[in-house]
């Protein structure tokens, strides 16, 4: 580790990738498929379409090319890798990691390699682990890459929640910095466990391994209390968004891009309108790809850098809220692709 204290190390993003099947299922597809209408979605949601694998595709495989163009923009041989983390509920199997099955697709031969479980969190508590890798003088740069296959394990009979996902991966090169860019300004996350109960999948795991009974009784599915997760994800984004603001000593105004989980439209307006942060300071992208859970921000992130939007020094807000319950927020400069320098 070098001289520098762990507060004083500059540590962000260098690198962002996003990759998406081609397949786009629209509102319009699921009026065939459940009683629903383009109007409730568009409504009750803001989603419009989403884009879905062929059956049989595994995460690794959109993780993969996401990693990929990630690292392309960071100018990082996937050699330099320290560690890979995925954040997934969706992994290709329990075990091994997802992410060693990518560390093996794109060659990351150094790096160690691992899972978390996070849910819609799951991007914020890498980002997180990621800071504190670089920070403790472990490692110079982390690969997080959020990796969802949710069509696997939606209920395509329940229109209360097959509607509202798609299938996305979305990667972020976190490294240490040069000492005159900053990068991460503040992170928080927490959880809630006694949310468990309103959004979960309940077969496959060692409660209720799967069994005929467990499949039968569509225990391989995800469900959600929508209207008891609305209330609580509405005042939850809203306060760890205000703690991490704190944290870093700003405000809703001093954001250039708010980029939120995208699970509701009404959720993020409402996070927003707290904020005090307007409309054209919010990514937007849950009308083209739907809740694609822990690559949902690096996602947006990813449409933010190829629509222009973000420009060096840019403070953005990342927050979360999501299955556990679990919730985390980010305040972080935009740096420059490929701004990182190998310390001496
Ligand atoms: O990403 C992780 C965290 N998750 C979230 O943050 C999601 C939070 N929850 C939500 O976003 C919303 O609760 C939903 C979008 C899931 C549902 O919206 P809602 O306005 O809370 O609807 P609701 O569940 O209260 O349902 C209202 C009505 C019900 O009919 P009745 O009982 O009033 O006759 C539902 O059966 O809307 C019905 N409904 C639908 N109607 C047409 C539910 N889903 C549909 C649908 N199409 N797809």
């Amino acid at each position: 580790m070098s001289q520098k204290t762990q507060a004083e190390m500059k540590v962000g993003i260098t690198g962002v990738g996003m990759h998406v099947p081609e397949k786009i299922l629209t509102n319009k597809d699921f009026e065939k498929i459940v009683d629903t209408s383009d109007e409730w979605i568009v409504e009750r949601t803001g989603i419009r379409e989403r884009h879905v694998v062929e059956p049989g595709t595994p995460a690794s495989a959109l993780g993969a090319p996401a990693a990929l163009q990630a690292l392309e923009m960071a100018k990082v041989d996937p050699m330099e890798i320290g560690v890979i983390i995925v954040p997934t509920v969706t992994p290709d199997m329990l075990f091994p990691s997802t992410a060693c099955i990518i560390q093996e697709k794109i060659g990351a031969k150094n790096a160690w390699a691992f899972d978390i479980l996070g849910a819609c969190s799951g991007f914020t508590y890498s980002l997180g682990l990621a800071d504190s890798l670089i920070r403790s003088g472990a490692h110079d740069t982390v690969l997080v890459i959020g990796a969802e296959i949710m069509t696997s394990i939606a209920d395509y009979t329940d229109r209360n929640t097959c509607i509202l996902f798609g299938d996305m991966a979305a990667a972020v090169v976190v490294q240490r910095l040069r000492d005159d860019l900053d990068g991460f300004l503040a992170w928080e996350n927490g959880a809630d466990g006694s949310g468990a109960k309103y959004l979960y999948m309940k077969g496959g795991g060692s409660l209720h391994p799967a069994t005929h009974e467990t499949v039968d009784a569509k225990m391989h599915y995800l469900w959600q209390d929508g209207k008891a997760v609305y209330k609580v994800a509405v005042e939850g984004m809203a306060r760890i968004s205000e703690r991490v603001l704190e944290k870093a000593g700003l405000t809703g105004e001093d954001v250039d891009l708010f980029i939120p989980h995208q699970a509701n439209l009404r959720i993020m307006d409402y996070t927003r309108r707290k904020l005090k942060i307007p409309p054209e300071k919010m990514m937007v992208t849950i009308d083209r790809y739907g809740n694609t859970t822990s690559a949902t921000i690096p996602g947006a992130l990813r449409v933010a850098y190829d629509e222009g939007k973000l420009h060096e020094g840019d403070t953005l807000l990342f927050a979360t809220f999501g299955a556990g319950f679990t919730f985390g927020g980010v305040v972080v400069k935009w740096t420059p692709a490929g701004g990182y320098k190998t310390p001496a």
